[in-house]
């Protein structure tokens, strides 16, 4: 790690659709890998999987529900790294039974992420800087037959496959 260092992140990254992402990271971003989780434990035994698949990540703690837990991020990502390049905001509690769980579901996959937003997407490196970053926009589709996360991404106007 060096503040040169290029630095992707992702919310809810202790198992599911955000931990596949974070392992793919690992493989083929270069840069750091920054796995968050908001109970550390949990978090750091995801952490000790990838170590055992020979793949290396940092891990902070984040509660997309908690703003004190977003601004430490916030500092962490300031201090180490000067920014952020990728965001992936993938944490969420399941939408499946939104009818009887708005309130949840509203609090943390719509104000959490808003607040996540809020705090790092004024972080996110301008574009060329260092070696071209990119912020595309990632739609994740993952039907129950999938072997696997991949959905769509859209970046400069044209929808393409991952
Ligand atoms: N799977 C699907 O087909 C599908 C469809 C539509 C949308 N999504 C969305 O895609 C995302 C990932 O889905 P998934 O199936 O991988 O879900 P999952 O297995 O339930 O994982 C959700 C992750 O989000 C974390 N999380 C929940 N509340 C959080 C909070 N307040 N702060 C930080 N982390 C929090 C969970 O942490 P804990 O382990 O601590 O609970 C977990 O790591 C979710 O946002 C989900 O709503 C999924």
């Amino acid at each position: 790690m060096s503040s040169c260092s290029r630095v992707a992140l992702v919310t809810g990254a202790n198992k599911g659709i955000g931990f596949a992402i974070t392992r793919d990271l690992c493989r083929k971003f270069s840069g750091d890998v920054v796995l968050t989780a908001r109970d550390e434990a949990r978090g750091k035994a995801a952490l000790q999987q990838l170590q055992a698949e020979g793949l290396s990540a940092r891990f902070h703690q984040l509660d997309i529900d908690d703003r004190h837990s977003i601004r430490a991020l916030r500092d962490f990502l300031l201090k180490d790294y000067r920014g952020l390049d990728v965001l992936v905001n993938n944490a969420g509690t399941d939408p499946t039974h939104f009818h009887i769980q708005s309130e949840a579901a509203m609090k943390t996959n719509f104000f959490g992420t808003r607040a996540v937003c809020t705090e790092l997407l004024p972080l996110i490196k301008p574009q060329g800087e260092p070696e071209g970053a990119e912020t595309p926009v990632y739609l994740a589709l993952l039907p129950p037959d999938a072997e696997g996360p991949h959905g769509q991404f859209v970046q400069e106007k044209k929808v393409e496959q991952w």
